[in-house]
């Protein structure tokens, strides 16, 4: 399946493609949820300080995807404007930088979260 890719890469732009190739494909359930679980869902679940503020839930793919009062914060195929990743890399506002109030996320989980959403956000 990445042969043929690599092959229409060279047709089409190719250095975005064979990268997009190179990279170890992400999944949902296995890479994903345990960051999540791990990082977020101590306060994004219900009953919880980051779910009243925000009405994000991150314990589960549709709470996720749905996000909270502001909306979709999963932009699949976009990491770059996708609120989720501006969040965890920093690049919103200080104040709401997430983990809300804790360290950054290790660089190897915000770049899981980053490839994920680029791959198209899937439920997998
Ligand atoms: C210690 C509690 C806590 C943790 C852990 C936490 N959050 Fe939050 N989060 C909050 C609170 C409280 C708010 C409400 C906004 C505020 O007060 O900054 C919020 C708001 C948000 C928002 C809405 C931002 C907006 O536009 O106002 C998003 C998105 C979000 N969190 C994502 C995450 C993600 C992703 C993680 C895990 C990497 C995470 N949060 C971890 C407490 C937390």
């Amino acid at each position: 399946m990445c042969n043929k890719l690599i092959l229409r890469a060279a047709l089409l732009s190719g250095a975005a493609m064979l990268m997009a190739c190179s990279l170890k494909s992400v999944s949902f359930s296995k890479d994903v949820q345990p960051i999540l679980s791990k990082n977020c869902s101590e306060c994004h679940a219900a009953g919880k300080p980051g779910f009243e503020a925000s009405g994000l839930d991150t314990t589960n793919y549709a709470s996720l995807m749905k996000g909270g009062k502001f909306g979709p914060l999963v932009k699949p195929g976009d990491a770059f404007t996708s609120a989720l990743n501006m969040l965890v890399e920093g690049r919103a506002h200080p104040s709401i930088r997430m983990p809300h109030g804790k360290e950054k996320l290790p660089a190897a989980d915000i770049e899981t979260l980053k490839n994920w959403v680029n791959q198209g956000a899937k439920n997998d």
